[in-house]
C-alpha cells in the first residue's frame, strides 16, 4: 500500500484523490437566490443526509482553488439562509453539468441548463420542476473549514418541506431506487447511474444480530473456499442450527453428497440465493 500525507501533497493531488476514492457521492442540485431575488442553480457532490430528527442535509461549496473566491451559492445562503436541494436523475445529468460552469453571479443557471423554475412554498429560491425530489430548506449554520482555496463550507440545511414524484415511490411513499434513476459523482468527470443491475439487498441486523464469522466452523475458514461476502452471509444467521434440524431438513436429502469437494459449490449456490439456513445445514452436515 502507498501512503499519502496531505501536509506534503499538493491541493490538486489531494482533491483528485479524495474525489476518486470517496465514491459514489450523491449530488445536491442547489437552488438559491441572492438578496435581490435573482436565482442561482449549481450542483455539489460534497453532500449527504446527516440527521433524521431534525431532518438535516449538508453540502459544501468550497472556495475556488483557482481564484480563492467563494462561490455564488455560498454568498446566497449567507445572505438569505435558504435553499432548495433538488435530486437529479439520469435524464438531467448533461443539463446539470452545464449549470456547473463558472458563470458570472448575475447569470441565472436555470436558463443556462434549460430547467424550469417552480415556485417553492416555504422558501424564496425556486425548485427545479424537472427534479424527481426537492427539499425546501432553511440554512441553520454555515461552518467554514479554512481560509485557503479549496476550503469547504459546510452548509447545514434543515428540511422544511419535501416534494417528490409519487409515481417513483413505493406504497409507503419512499423512493424506489430503480425508478428514481439517480446519478452520483465519481472522480474526474465520471458519474454512475443507480440502475437495477447494480442494486442488491443485504439484510440489516438492526433488531437482532448474526452469530459472526467467529462462529463459522474452523474447517470452513481453513479451506478458504468462501469469499468475504459468503462468510458474511453465513455470519448473519441469528442462531447456528442444531444437529436435530440437520437430520430433519428435507432439502438436504435432495443433495447427493459426495464429500466436501462437491458440496462447496452447492453451499455457494445456496448463499447466492440468500438461502442462508440451508447453506448452514448443508455445511454442518458435511463438516
Ligand atoms: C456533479 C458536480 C458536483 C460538484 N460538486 C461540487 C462541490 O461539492 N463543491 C464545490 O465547491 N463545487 C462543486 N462543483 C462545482 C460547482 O458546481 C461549480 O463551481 C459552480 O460553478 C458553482 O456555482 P456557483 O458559483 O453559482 O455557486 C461540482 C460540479 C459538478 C458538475
Amino acid at each position: 500500500m502507498k501512503t499519502l500525507n496531505p501536509k506534503e501533497t499538493g491541493i490538486k493531488e489531494i482533491s483528485n484523490f479524495l474525489t476518486s476514492s470517496v465514491i459514489p457521492r450523491p449530488i445536491a442540485f442547489v437552488s438559491t437566490v441572492d438578496e435581490n431575488g435573482n436565482p442561482n442553480l449549481s450542483p455539489f457532490s460534497f453532500f449527504n443526509a446527516f440527521s433524521s430528527d431534525p431532518p438535516i442535509l449538508v453540502f459544501s461549496p468550497a472556495k475556488s482553488a483557482l481564484t480563492g473566491k467563494q462561490k455564488d451559492t455560498y454568498h446566497n445562503v449567507m445572505a438569505t439562509k435558504e435553499c432548495v436541494i433538488n435530486i437529479a436523475n439520469y435524464e438531467m445529468v448533461e443539463q446539470l453539468s452545464v449549470t456547473s460552469g463558472a458563470y458570472p453571479e448575475s447569470v441565472n443557471e436555470f436558463l443556462k441548463g434549460g430547467f424550469t423554475e417552480e415556485k417553492s412554498v416555504l422558501v424564496k429560491p425556486p425548485r427545479v420542476k424537472e427534479a424527481p425530489v426537492a427539499f425546501e430548506c432553511k440554512v441553520t449554520d454555515v461552518i467554514s473549514l479554512g481560509e485557503k482555496g479549496g476550503a469547504g463550507n459546510l452548509v447545514v440545511c434543515e428540511i422544511v418541506l419535501i416534494h417528490f414524484d409519487e409515481s417513483l415511490a413505493d406504497e409507503k411513499g419512499n423512493m424506489i431506487a430503480e425508478k428514481l434513476d439517480a446519478v452520483c459523482r465519481l472522480g474526474y468527470n465520471f458519474y454512475a447511474r443507480i440502475s437495477s443491475e447494480n442494486i442488491f439487498e443485504t439484510p440489516k441486523p438492526l433488531r437482532s444480530y448474526g452469530v459472526g464469522v467467529d462462529a463459522i466452523p474452523q474447517w470452513v475458514k481453513d479451506e478458504k473456499v468462501f469469499n468475504g461476502n459468503e462468510l458474511g452471509k453465513l455470519a448473519s444467521i441469528h442462531e447456528v442450527p442444531d444437529k436435530k434440524e440437520i437430520e430433519n431438513e428435507a432439502s438436504l436429502k435432495e443433495y447427493i453428497l459426495q464429500g466436501k469437494g462437491d458440496t462447496i459449490p452447492e453451499i455457494k449456490k445456496l448463499l447466492d440465493q440468500n438461502k442462508i439456513k440451508e447453506a448452514w445445514l448443508l455445511m454442518l452436515h458435511v463438516g
